[in-house]
């Protein structure tokens, strides 16, 4: 039996001011289609778990917005988290709640907010996870090679050849890095022997548990007693009361970087995790002067811009490597280069939404 998780709790701050609080970056018709990233997710996984067996976390806050996107989701399996604790409580409370319903399941881990071109390759190197994930104790990874030395991934050291299944290579783990600094991405990606973690994990919900157990033992001791009062008058109150002192830590650093037995597949499935706006020049078309633009833009020795109005004209003069983003009430101008930076801007303005 398989089961899948979609992790859709985050807030994605880069993208700000079109991701806000109440409309995070999951919610965003980023690509062209018509769907949110969101439901794209859902659409993809639906291939090969049935939408009983899918499952979303998120916080209270997106809860009724999840149950509008996605028809046809049991409103048991939105999995609703009562603060934002981060990756490993998400993942923990989930694996608990899921093995309730189908126990012994194997589960798949997505993020809610990633694109993938190649769908039909997507799901057939998913499926060749699950069959490494079920075959024992063990933590899958799906890897993408790397093209440049990103700090805001997560790195795969793989080392010896496990098998082949079809083609495709399973490899054992040697290390992993959650988001090096920059002169060690430099060295991973030189080195050629390291793969971007592409933040999607399969395994056995025995597994993971384990794993908690064994690497977080406080928020495992909190996983049992949510789990004894699961289906009680008291399950909403004991998990906010776990989860308010619960330590806030993702999977990546709290358990990929401890674990033993973490297997990765490389994958080519024209995956990008759309990071922040300069990653709409490689989804959008960009134009002659190196430009993407969505609404209406006009300029004059305006080159290799991101311009974001859907509502009002923008016109520029002279500009190069800006982005310039529109929406009712706020704009961002940013150098290009610093994009990475708009996350702190919300920081800034944390208390204004
Ligand atoms: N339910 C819930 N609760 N979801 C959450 C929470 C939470 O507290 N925090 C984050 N998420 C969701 C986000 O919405 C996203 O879909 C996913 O979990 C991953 O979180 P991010 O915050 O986007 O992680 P990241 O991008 O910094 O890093 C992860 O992804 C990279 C690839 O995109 C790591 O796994 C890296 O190792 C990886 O390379
Ligand atoms: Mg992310």
């Amino acid at each position: 039996m398989i089961t899948a998780l979609i992790m859709a709790g985050g807030e994605g701050t880069r993208f700000w001011p079109l991701s806000r609080k109440d409309n995070p970056k999951q919610f965003l018709k980023l690509n062209d289609d018509q769907k949110t990233m969101l439901q794209e997710t859902v659409e993809r996984i639906k291939e090969l778990v049935p939408i009983e067996q899918v499952f979303i976390a998120t916080n209270e806050a997106y809860q009724e917005a999840i149950k509008k996107q996605i028809d046809g989701i049991p409103s048991e399996n939105i999995i609703v988290e009562p603060m934002k604790r981060n990756t490993a409580a998400c993942i923990g409370l989930s694996s608990v709640v899921i093995e309730n319903k189908y126990p012994g399941s194997t589960m798949i881990v997505l993020p809610a907010d990633h694109l993938i071109k190649d769908k039909n390759k997507f799901i057939d190197i998913l499926s060749k996870a699950v069959m490494t994930a079920s075959t024992g104790k063990n933590l899958v990874t799906l890897g993408i090679k790397p093209n440049h030395p990103e700090t805001g991934y997560g790195y795969i050291h793989y080392g010896n050849h496990l098998h082949t299944i079809d083609e495709d290579q399973v490899f054992e783990v040697q290390n992993f890095t959650e988001k090096p600094d920059l002169d060690t991405a430099k060295e991973f990606l030189e080195d050629g022997n390291y793969l971007w973690n592409s933040g999607m994990f399969i395994w056995q919900l025995d597994s993971i548990l384990y794993n908690i157990e064994k690497h977080l033992p406080e928020i495992y001791e909190s996983l049992l007693k949510i789990k004894n009062a699961l289906g009680t008058d008291s399950e909403k109150k004991v998990i906010e009361n776990e989860f308010e002192q619960m330590e806030s830590v993702s999977i990546d650093y709290g358990i990929m970087e401890k674990a033993e037995n973490i297997f990765v597949i490389p994958g080519s499935f024209g995956w990008d995790d759309l990071g922040s706006w300069p990653a709409l020049e490689r989804v959008k078309k960009v134009d002659d002067n190196g430009n993407v633009v969505v609404g209406k833009h006009y300029g004059i020795d305006t080159t290799n811009s991101i311009i974001h109005s859907p509502n009002k004209v923008v016109t520029t003069i002279g500009l190069d490597g800006v982005v310039i983003v529109d929406t009712e009430d706020a704009i961002l101008i940013c150098d290009k280069k610093r994009a990475q930076e708009v996350k702190e801007i919300r920081n800034i303005l944390a208390n204004d939404g």
